[in-house]
């Protein structure tokens, strides 16, 4: 099998399944309680449909944008995610070659194997650094310095991961599957687990639980780390048009629509749902992206035309890494640029800017 034959990004998941130990593979399928979010995130591009323009000349398509004045040749970003470690040896290493290799843009978790200078260099080129505040204020602020050193533009920070969190269908497969692994499903204590995870490396952990748990964080926090960083500040799990609103107030650079790929609270709501209200809202006073569910080029037509700037995919890149390593996350990321290509092109836009709101309407 090679990652060519795939003729869809679905086509890696088996593939990975079958390569990646269960627990890991659970770690990375999993949504919480009973997964609502999750399945809404795919259910809900089914609530909008394209309105194609007819008669535009669309021989060439330009698919690249600009955000903070760099210039990608995709509107397909690649979401951090913790830990890659786990479905390929070469990690982040690997996804960053992928993504250098199709010029996509790349974020980097805080829970990464390997570290922000180490996949910055992999990536020829500067990575977004996203932060798991942790309920310290000094390990946030080593982990800044980290990044800043690292040449990061932008610091993401993810305000979703509040909690310890039901996931069940991890807790499951973590049963067929008993091993020690210093990840995912590691009962030992967070500082023995971050060995591994080298953004860590020379931070005192003493007294913190774990990576994503910062329940203290807030507006004020999100203040301080303004003061210790040149870095523009997106927040990523922005999910109403309220906390858009707020994120403007308070100075945000930017907002990642997002419910962490229904891996926050079972709330219920797809991003592609909240999206609309969440722009309008905004008035174009910053960049919005968005990520959750997305898996096809019709699905990032959509948010684009509703006036996201960007669109991220989690798990199909991490099936591609399973399946295939370096070479399948290419192949994912490539097969969603075609399918991107493909619907603006038969909608008659022929580049990203020039997809509005006039190419998408809901209809439920
Ligand atoms: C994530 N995500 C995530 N987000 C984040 O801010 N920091 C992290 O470390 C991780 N880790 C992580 C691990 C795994 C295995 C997954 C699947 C996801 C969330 C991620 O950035 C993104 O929001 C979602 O993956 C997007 O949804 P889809 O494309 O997976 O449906």
């Amino acid at each position: 099998k090679s990652p060519k034959e795939a003729i869809n990004v679905f086509d890696f998941e088996p593939v990975a399944r079958a390569n990646v130990p269960p627990a890991h593979f659970g770690y990375m399928a999993s949504g919480i309680d009973d997964e609502v979010t999750l399945r809404a995130n795919r259910e809900d591009f089914r609530k909008f449909q394209l309105m194609p323009h007819r008669l535009n000349d669309v021989s060439k398509i330009d698919t690249s944008i600009e955000l903070f004045g760099t210039k990608y040749d995709s509107p397909i970003f690649v979401c951090p995610t913790g830990a890659n470690q786990f479905f390929h040896p070469d990690g982040e290493l690997a996804v960053a070659r992928a993504a250098k290799a199709g010029n996509h843009l790349q974020m980097l978790s805080t829970s990464s194997n390997f570290s922000v200078d180490d996949v910055t260099k992999e990536r020829g080129g500067p990575v977004w650094f996203q932060l798991y505040a942790s309920p310290s204020f000094e390990v946030a602020k080593a982990l800044i310095k980290r990044a800043d050193g690292a040449g990061c533009p932008v610091l993401m920070v993810t305000v979703d991961r509040l909690a310890g969190r039901n996931q069940e269908t991890l807790f499951r497969l973590m049963k067929s599957d008993t091993r020690q692994c210093s990840g995912c499903h590691d009962r030992s204590s967070f500082a023995s687990r971050a060995l591994r995870r080298h953004n860590y490396d020379g931070i005192d952990l003493t007294g913190i639980k774990g990576a994503g748990e910062s329940s203290n964080l807030d507006w004020d926090t999100v203040k301080r780390m303004r003061d210790v960083t040149k870095m523009k500040i997106m927040l990523k799990g922005i999910i109403t048009a309220d906390d858009a609103e707020l994120a403007v107030q308070n100075g945000i650079d930017g907002i990642l629509v997002s419910n962490h790929g229904g891996r926050g609270e079972d709330n219920g709501r797809s991003t592609i749902d909240a999206l609309p209200e969440i722009i309008t809202a905004v008035k174009g006073r910053m960049p919005v992206i968005v990520d959750s569910g997305f898996r096809r080029g019709t699905d990032a037509v959509k948010a684009l035309a509703m006036g996201a700037q960007a669109v991220g995919v989690g798990r199909p890149y991490l099936w591609g890494l399973g399946a295939f390593g370096q070479e399948g996350v290419e192949r994912v990321l490539e097969l969603v640029r075609i399918e991107t290509k493909a619907a603006m092109q038969q909608c008659g836009a022929k580049s990203v800017k020039e997809l509005n709101a006039s190419y998408v309407r809901r209809v439920t």
